[in-house]
C-alpha cells in the first residue's frame, strides 16, 4: 500500500447508506419471491454481503469467479469462468450482484451465459457503474454509484489484489 497514492472517494458511511437503499430498493422489487444471489468474486464479496444483510427475503447465495483483468488497469476484452455457480437456477429469480460495470464485457458475458440455464428472471446490481467506459451496451438494473473517471479500490475492489480489505473506496491519484 505504502507505494498506491490515493484518497477516499466513497467513504464507508456512505456506502453504507447507499448498499442499505439499493437492499429496499430489491426487497421490494422481488416481494413474496426467493432470489439467488450469484457473487462476483472476488471484487464484489464485501458489497454482496453487506448487501444481503438488508435484504428483507430468504436468499441463496453462490458465488462465480471471472478472469478478464490481469494484473493492470485495462480490460483484455475475453472473459474466462474460473469458478462456475454450484447451484441450479432454471426457473429462479436470479440477482448477479457485482462490485464495477466498467467495459460491459464481463456482465455482458455473464448475464448470456447465465441465461443458458432459463432463470425465472435475470437481474444486475452493481456497486459502481462506469457508464461512459462502455464497449458493448450493458445496462445494471441497480446502481449504487456513478462514477465518470478514475481507477478505484478498497471494499473488496482491488488494484493487482492490493487494497480488497479496506472498509472505504479509494481513488488512485493521477
Ligand atoms: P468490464 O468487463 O470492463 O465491465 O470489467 C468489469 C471489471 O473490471 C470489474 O468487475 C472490476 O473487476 C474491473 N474494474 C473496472 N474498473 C475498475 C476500477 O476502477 N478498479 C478496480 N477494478 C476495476
Ligand atoms: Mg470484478
Amino acid at each position: 500500500m505504502e507505494n498506491l497514492r490515493m484518497r477516499i472517494l466513497f467513504s464507508r458511511d456512505e456506502i453504507e447508506r447507499v448498499v442499505r437503499d439499493m437492499a429496499e430498493r430489491i426487497s421490494r422489487d422481488y416481494e413474496g419471491k426467493d432470489l439467488v444471489v450469484v457473487c462476483v468474486l472476488k471484487g464484489a464479496f464485501m458489497f454482496m454481503a453487506d448487501l444481503v444483510r438488508h435484504l428483507k427475503r430468504p436468499c441463496v447465495i453462490d458465488f462465480v469467479r471471472l478472469a478478464s483483468y490481469g494484473s493492470g488497469t485495462a480490460t483484455s476484452g475475453k472473459v474466462l469462468v474460473t469458478k462456475d455457480l454450484e447451484t441450479p437456477i432454471t426457473g429462479k429469480d436470479v440477482l448477479i450482484v457485482e462490485d464495477i460495470v466498467d467495459t460491459g464485457i464481463t456482465l455482458d458475458f455473464l448475464v448470456r451465459k447465465l441465461k443458458e440455464q432459463n432463470p425465472r428472471s435475470l437481474k444486475v446490481c452493481a456497486l459502481v457503474d462506469k457508464k461512459h467506459r462502455r464497449k458493448i451496451e450493458f445496462t445494471a438494473d441497480y446502481v449504487g454509484f456513478d462514477l465518470d473517471r478514475g481507477f478505484i479500490l478498497g471494499y473488496g475492489i482491488d488494484f493487482d489484489e492490493k487494497a480488497r480489505y479496506l472498509p472505504d473506496i479509494y481513488v488512485m491519484e493521477e
